[in-house]
């Protein structure tokens, strides 16, 4: 039995299988650029974050329908309810499908189709987490807070993804406050490629209660001691991380020194369909390539209901 946990950094666009891209390439008439499912595996091979994002944006031109939407997160669900995942906080980019003209409540209605019965089907509770792509401008963000405002009873969060060198958590500071004056939850990549400033500035400017990758902090150690003394959640994501070349390999990872520093850290997928693994596959991965006790995965999993949304009187099913 998988131990019971909660995902807290997962693209729901990052869950596209190969075998799904092709069934609704054909359904919706779209072809993609890759022979079948064993060429597009062949493309997953990353060189860093970027040459990921290239591949996982042109796939995403195969999901044009609310049902499109609804299918993916019902494979997502069930295959992470059979890792022992109990709660999912799932993110979506809806500006990768409004500017292919997918509208923005076509995305949401879809998904949530499927989240709304993700708890009977699957013994899955879940939130919805919008992010903004910070390679493009503060505006079209902006612009796409404004598009959410109809759906904010289905949407808990924001979040920030993407590219991010160059693109720095300051530069969506106005975004972050009007969330923040709407009741928005906030989270946002920090620290994956970009420097362990953004990691601070993500909390300083943006007002983040949990910070997504977050592993350059490790740069920083006065950084490290205020994550720590803040019990501010770090969403890492092991698997994401050897395959974009953050660390060389899962043995390299600096988990175990995250935990030793006392780290509020948690273990999650990120975009599994790309990146070799659901939840339970990269708890077992550090399990394996990192020597952790039964019991310091058991911490993890404690740590990802405590970094979770949930509310207090919320049934925590591991609990
Ligand atoms: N980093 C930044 N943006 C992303 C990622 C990631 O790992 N996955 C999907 N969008
Ligand atoms: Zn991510």
């Amino acid at each position: 039995m998988p131990v019971p946990k909660a995902e807290l950094h997962l693209h729901i666009e990052g869950t596209l299988e190969p075998e799904l891209a092709f069934a609704l390439a054909a359904r919706n008439g779209v072809t993609l650029p890759y022979a079948d499912t064993e060429a597009l595996r062949e493309a997953y091979r990353f060189e860093d974050l970027q040459s990921f994002l290239d591949v996982y944006y042109a796939l995403m031109a195969v999901l044009r329908t609310a049902g499109d939407f609804t299918d993916l997160a019902d494979a997502y669900l069930e295959r992470a309810a059979a890792q022992g995942v109990r709660h999912a906080e799932i993110f979506f980019d809806p500006q990768a499908h409004t500017a292919r003209g997918v509208p923005f409540g076509t995305v949401v209605e879809g998904l949530t189709a499927a989240l709304d019965r993700a708890e009977e089907r699957y013994g899955v509770s879940t939130r919805l987490i919008m992010c903004f792509l910070r390679d493009q401008s503060a505006e079209s963000a902006m612009a796409t807070l404004e598009e959410a405002k109809p759906y904010l009873d289905r949407i808990t969060g924001i979040g920030l993804d993407s590219a991010e060198a160059g693109h720095p958590p300051s530069k969506f500071r106005a975004v972050y406050e009007e969330a923040a004056r709407l009741g928005l939850r906030r989270v946002a990549h920090a620290g994956e490629e970009g420097p362990a400033a953004y990691v601070a500035e993500a909390l300083d400017v943006l007002g983040v209660e949990r910070v997504d990758h977050g592993l350059r902090c490790m740069e920083d150690p006065e950084l490290v001691a205020r994550l720590a003394r803040e019990r501010v959640p770090l969403t890492l994501c092991p698997l994401s991380n050897v395959r974009l070349r953050v660390v060389d390999t899962l043995a390299d990872h600096p988990l175990p020194a995250m935990m030793e520093a006392g780290l509020l850290v948690t273990v999650n997928s990120d975009d599994p369909a790309y990146f070799g693994g659901y939840a339970g596959d990269n708890y077992d991965g550090v399990r394996d390539a990192l020597g952790l006790t039964a019991e310091q995965l058991r911490q993890l999993a404690r740590n990802s209901f405590e970094a979770s949304f949930l509310e207090d009187d919320e049934p925590r099913r591991a609990r």
